[in-house]
């Protein structure tokens, strides 16, 4: 792959992707909103080989997407991979969730892929060729306690990536999504939990590259991951 689109690069699993497909090949482009993280990311990459541009902006914005997305094809003449991977996640009993919490979740991680995946489509349409991944969870799959706003957030994005690949049947586009457990990522700093037995960001990573590097004859639906140990 070498033209690539990553949501949520400034951290996390979106920074372990592209540092695992960086080299002198790939060339990428970084969003997130906090420009001093995606900067230092950007000079990661570049030590791998590859070139990097940042979009500084908010996945669930319409216009910043449709900037940040024209920005992406004017520097890279195109896109081969969309990893929409940026989210947000709060925990607790459904009757304690603050509505500004339901509509982050909801915005960042709905309607921040949607918005992503509406920009995308036309231009791996016209060139027939290109994969999509999402960042999902095991909570797209299943559902947890304290996890009901989150996790309906994931079920949507599930239902959304298995409509399109539908639609996407008779192209040469392929969409997937990766469902990790519990993965030890600054999502969990100041968070009281145990990290020692979560899945790594690079977990996740390898995942990643195995849905990149499948065969023409291959279309992954979903990569679901948990913890080893
Ligand atoms: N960690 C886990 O246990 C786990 C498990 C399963 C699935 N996931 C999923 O994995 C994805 C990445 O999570 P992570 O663990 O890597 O968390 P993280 O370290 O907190 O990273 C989240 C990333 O999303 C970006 N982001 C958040 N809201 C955004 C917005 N409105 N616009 C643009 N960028 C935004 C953040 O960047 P800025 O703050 O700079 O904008 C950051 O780059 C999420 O979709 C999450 O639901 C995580």
């Amino acid at each position: 792959m070498k033209r690539i689109i990553i949501t949520g690069a400034s951290s996390g699993i979106g920074k372990e992707i592209a540092l695992e497909l960086a080299d002198e090949t790939s060339q990428f482009f970084l969003v997130a909103r906090n420009m001093d993280r995606l900067e230092q990311v950007k000079m990661e990459i570049e030590s791998k080989g590859s070139s990097a541009f940042i979009g500084v902006g908010d996945v669930s914005d319409e216009h910043q997407t449709k900037t940040l997305f024209s920005q992406a094809i004017a520097e890279m003449n195109g896109i081969d991979l969309l990893v929409a991977n940026a989210g947000v996640g709060y925990f607790g009993n459904l009757e304690e969730m603050e509505i500004s919490k339901y509509d982050d979740q909801f915005n960042t991680n709905v309607r921040g892929v949607f918005l992503w995946l509406r920009e995308a489509i036309p231009v791996m349409r016209k060139q027939n060729s290109g994969q999509i991944i999402v960042t999902s969870s095991n909570l797209g799959l299943k559902t947890s306690p304290r996890a009901s706003i989150y996790s309906a957030t994931k079920h949507a994005v599930q239902a959304m990536v298995s409509s399109l690949r539908d639609e996407l049947k008779g192209t040469m586009i392929k969409a997937a999504t990766i469902n990790p457990g519990s993965v030890s990522t600054p999502w969990f700093d100041g968070r009281d939990v145990d990290r020692s037995k979560m899945l790594t960001a690079k977990d996740v990573a390898r995942a990643a590259r195995l849905i990149v590097e499948q065969e023409e004859t291959s279309n992954i639906d979903h990569i679901l991951i948990m913890p080893g140990l």
